[in-house]
């Protein structure tokens, strides 16, 4: 089969820019694969769109059959859970391959669809579900497959590493970063999944099965937004050499697998730390390799629909007339190996810390504070304390501990706010090193 026909479902951003990538790139494609791959069906309910696009009415779908029966593979590019899932669902009992850029769908029901597609004798591909045009999955999947993966930490979504950014270079506060990613069409129509940590989240769900190879269980990780986040300990935090991003985590270590999101503390000297504005990287850690990092943008129409493509031009090489031949597994492990895991509960985990309280002045309090973290044996890496109003004599005491379990942590906070020179509520970020 020298020619491959696609059909793509949802001609918003992403599916635009596929049309656009399969075009401007044919030559090259062709180059690459010996294999041309046609747009022959666009399903969208903005009929105008595709034909202003594509200057082609007949690529217009009368309906999804329509688009099927064209097809050799279908590429969904809705979004969302519903009418997405319904859609994968029935090119999967098709036995057609599928290539989506759907996080939450694959989060969610990835576990049931790659079961189906192994029933149906099919596959599904998802490598712009995880940091867009960043070939993230099959690096983890394929290009470490000789690796045991021991840790995964990204920044896994470009409209919270864009506000984070801005907070720290130029003062901003959240409000005002958000409002200005939005201005800037970085933010999602409704800010609400990147800012709470569930974009990142799925992220990080997908990339720990694929590390670790456990079925994906979205609903067993641990999510934190930055809405609570403020522009005082960005600062604080910066001036103590760390930047703050919001980390997707997945960790196996003796304890358990831990997948979680939250905003977390990264020394200065890490590469990572310095990735600002709307970039995604991924950092994952092998066993025999070490530390690999991975850089590029995360979302966006070209790049997005550069990772579709791939998807598409790998399927397009084992496409025969009979079946698609493609033989990386779902997870990239023996589907035989693949177990449910519940995760570390968020207080199981270990972890460095970053505490703030604050405190009206009096004697002994920083020597209370510092017996709390010698009751339980910790050892207080940094320790800085910030006069804060001369008058009231009102202080910020901001204490870093590289290591420590999430429980003894808890409690001490719980000690500290019982302190009756204590204001307000100790503020807990935690903190990563990123070494091996
Ligand atoms: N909204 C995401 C981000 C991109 O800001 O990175 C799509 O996952």
């Amino acid at each position: 089969m020298t020619k491959i026909k696609i059909g793509i479902i949802g001609f918003g951003t992403v599916g635009s820019g596929v049309f656009k990538v399969l075009n401007e790139n044919k030559q090259e494609i062709l180059a690459k694969t010996g294999k041309t791959f046609e747009v022959v069906s666009v399903l969208d309910l903005d009929k105008e769109k595709i034909e202003s696009i594509t200057n082609n009415p007949e690529l217009i779908a009368d309906s999804f059959d329509d688009l099927l029966s064209k097809s050799d593979i279908v590429l969904e590019l809705i979004g969302g859970t519903t009418i997405a899932y319904e859609f994968v669902k029935k090119v999967i009992q098709a036995s057609k391959p599928i290539v989506t850029a759907n996080k939450a769908l694959i989060a969610l029901h990835g576990k049931e669809l790659f079961t189906l597609a192994e029933l149906n004798n099919t596959v599904i591909l998802y490598e712009a579900a995880v940091a867009g045009g960043i070939p993230i999955i099959k690096a983890v999947r394929e290009g470490l497959a000789s690796n045991k993966i021991e840790w995964v930490a990204g920044i896994l979504n470009g409209t919270t590493n864009y506000i984070l950014s801005e907070m720290k270079n130029n003062g901003l506060s959240f409000d005002t970063a958000l409002k200005q990613a939005q201005e800037l069409g970085y933010a999602e129509a409704d800010p609400t999944f990147d800012i709470e940590g569930i974009d990142a989240a799925h992220k990080i769900t997908i990339i720990a099965s694929l590390a670790f190879g456990v079925a994906l269980n979205f609903n067993s990780v641990y999510t934190e937004g930055i809405t609570k986040l403020q522009l005082k300990d960005v600062n604080y935090a910066e001036g103590l050499g760390y930047s703050i991003k919001l980390l997707g985590v997945a960790k196996k270590s003796n304890d358990g697998i831990e997948v979680r999101v939250n905003p977390t503390l990264i020394p200065k000297e890490r590469l990572v730390a310095n990735v600002d504005g709307p970039m995604n990287a991924v950092l994952v850690m092998g066993n025999m390799l070490g530390p690999t990092l991975y850089y590029g943008a995360g979302a966006g129409s070209e790049p997005t629909a550069s990772a579709v493509v791939t998807d598409v031009i790998d399927l397009g090489r084992v496409t025969t007339d009979s079946k698609p031949s493609y033989n990386v597994p779902a997870y990239g492990f023996q589907n035989s190996e693949i177990k449910d895991c519940e995760f570390l509960k968020i207080n199981q985990i270990t972890s460095g810390y970053y505490l703030r309280a604050s405190f009206v002045d009096s004697a002994g309090v920083l020597a209370k504070i510092t017996s709390f973290f010698a009751a339980k044996n910790l050892s207080i890496d940094e320790m800085h304390q910030k006069v804060l109003k001369k008058n009231e004599k009102e202080n910020d005491v901001i204490i870093v501990i590289n290591k420590a379990k999430e429980l003894d942590i808890d409690i001490i906070i719980e000690e500290i706010q019982s302190m009756e020179s204590n204001v307000g509520n100790v503020i807990k970020i935690r903190l990563e090193n990123l070494s091996k």
